[in-house]
């Protein structure tokens, strides 16, 4: 049968909000089960990722992944403004922001995320997240050589500076719930044992042919969200992410098989078989046909057991954003920033 992406969930085009399944945290909060990417990916305009913001809020995304390093929370705090002085209250939208990694320490956390609270206009956010282990950054836009001449190693003492400090913004109200991104096993182990408040939630690179099946379980045995970035595969990520060995999601004849089932664009079935498996995926578009459509397919019809079963052996172990800018050596290689032994890549 042919499904159109018109579906009972869909009236004049705007999803019920009600109707979008939500993910229960270990404090009990509700999170949307889909949120709005915001990166755009060093090439959509900081303004056309305020405008797929303010569309997406119009159609029913309760759900939006900020981070200062996106350039843009000015742009999007505009939209926020607008939106909760009309008819949306403010507590009935997630919005999560980054501490970006030249923020680390005892310094700067706190301004930090006062600043991105200023510039999203908002007094709260529902979750801020140490963006990456590494407090090594890079200039917007750089290439993939490109190496900050500080670079570190993970020092788990000068993460747990962070740290106390990412509590203290949960003991102030200026955030309701805090979570770590693209950390590994052994890094979590540690931060668990360490932490007074521990993270609700990590966010990670998940799509089907990057599944991270055994950190997934693990993360869920803890209680620990995860939030799936890049979940499309990201198709239109900066040219420093890309290597000839990449794969690519949505180009999976398997994928494509069960998209035309559907009737659907295969990124659509990424999405549908995100939210099943249990993560939150958070898909970027300035589209505004796809940006409707990667919403109303959470809400319609869902992936069978056995397409369920079928995406999970497509996985490749293909990650895509490697991140090589954080690397602190010569002459390492990407592998070195994700403990693929199991153990934390030493100094
Ligand atoms: N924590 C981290 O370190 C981290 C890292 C990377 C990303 N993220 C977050 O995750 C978000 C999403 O990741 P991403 O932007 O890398 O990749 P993505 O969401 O996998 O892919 C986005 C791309 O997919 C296309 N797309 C979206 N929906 C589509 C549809 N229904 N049909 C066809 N094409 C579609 C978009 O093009 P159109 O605009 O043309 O629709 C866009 O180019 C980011 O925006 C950011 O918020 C976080």
């Amino acid at each position: 049968m042919h499904h159109s992406p018109v579906s009972s969930s869909l009236s004049n085009g705007i999803v019920d909000p009600t109707l979008v399944p939500c993910r229960t945290l270990s404090s009990g909060a509700k999170m949307p089960a889909i949120g709005l990417g915001t990166f755009g990916s060093d090439h959509v305009s900081h303004s056309a990722v305020a405008e797929a913001v303010k569309y997406a809020a119009s159609i029913g995304y309760r759900h939006f992944d900020c981070a200062s390093v996106y350039g843009n929370e000015n742009q999007i705090g505009k939209v926020f403004k607008d939106l909760f002085q009309g008819e949306l209250r403010r507590d009935k939208v997630w919005i999560t922001s980054k501490l970006w990694n030249d923020k680390h320490g005892e310094e700067a956390v706190i301004a930090s995320c006062e600043k991105s609270l200023a510039d999203l206009q908002i007094d709260y956010l529902d979750l801020y997240l140490v963006h990456w282990p590494f407090p090594n950054h890079h200039p917007s836009g750089c290439d993939v050589s490109a190496r900050n001449p500080h670079a570190v190693s993970y020092i788990h003492e000068n993460y747990m500076r962070t740290w106390r400090k990412m509590e203290e913004l949960v003991d102030r109200g200026l955030v309701r719930h805090i979570g770590t991104s693209n950390m590994t096993i052994p890094k979590m182990e540690l931060l668990l044992r360490d932490a007074r408040i521990k993270p609700v939630a990590n966010e990670m690179e998940l799509h089907p042919h990057f599944q991270q099946p055994e950190f997934f379980r693990y993360l869920n045995e803890k209680g620990i969200q995860p939030i799936g970035f890049s979940p499309i595969g990201s198709p239109g990520r900066p040219e420093r992410d890309r290597v000839p060995d990449d794969t690519s999601p949505t180009e999976d004849p398997g994928i494509r098989q069960i998209a035309q089932r559907l009737g659907v664009h295969p990124a659509v079935v990424c999405i549908k078989w995100a939210v099943q498996r249990g993560q939150v995926p958070i898909p970027f578009s300035a589209n505004p046909r796809n940006i409707l459509s990667n919403l109303v397919g959470v809400t319609n019809e869902p992936l069978t057991q056995q397409e369920m079963d079928a995406i999970e052996k497509l996985d490749r172990n293909c990650r895509l954003i490697k991140g090589q800018v954080f690397l602190w050596r010569d002459n390492q290689s990407w592998e070195d920033l994700w403990d693929v032994n199991g153990v934390i890549t030493p100094p």
